[in-house]
């Protein structure tokens, strides 16, 4: 927990800094910024990472409030069960949208966003 702490503040802050400071700030914040960050395997990779820690560091740390606080050892499985189950699948979840993501997805040769996600996949 405390190795992944350490990580965790600089993926988290760093994640801030970037998004909500350098450049515009949190005024360029939009599809196109969005989607110029997952064009970057740099920033991919960081946003996966993120949510790897968060959720690991996060459940593990659920567990052991269960473990601590839950007498019943039924409802304790359950929990503990439910919270990996949980995890396990916004990982799964987050990190196909990260590594599939497609700004041209569903976007319409005349429709408004078209330039913008044609510029991207360049
Ligand atoms: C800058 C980011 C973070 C740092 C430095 C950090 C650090 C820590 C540390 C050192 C512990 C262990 C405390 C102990 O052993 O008593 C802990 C526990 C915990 N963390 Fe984090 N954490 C961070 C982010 C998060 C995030 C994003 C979540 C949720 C997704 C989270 C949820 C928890 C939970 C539920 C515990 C267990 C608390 C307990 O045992 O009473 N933390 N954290």
């Amino acid at each position: 927990m405390r190795g992944s702490g350490v990580i965790l503040i600089v993926l988290i802050f760093g994640h801030l800094f970037v998004n909500l400071m350098l450049d515009g700030g949190i005024h360029a914040i939009d599809f196109g910024f969005v989607a110029g960050k997952y064009a970057a395997p740099f920033w991919q990779w960081w946003d996966v990472l993120m949510l790897w820690f968060a959720l690991i560091h996060g459940a593990n740390g659920m567990r052991t409030i269960v473990n601590d606080y839950v007498t019943h050892a039924g409802v304790r499985k359950v929990l503990v069960w439910a919270l990996g189950l949980a995890a396990a699948l916004l990982i799964i979840l987050g990190t196909l949208v990260v590594f599939t993501f497609d700004p041209c997805n569903g976007v319409l040769e005349d429709g408004a966003m078209w330039e913008t996600c044609q510029a991207l996949v360049k």
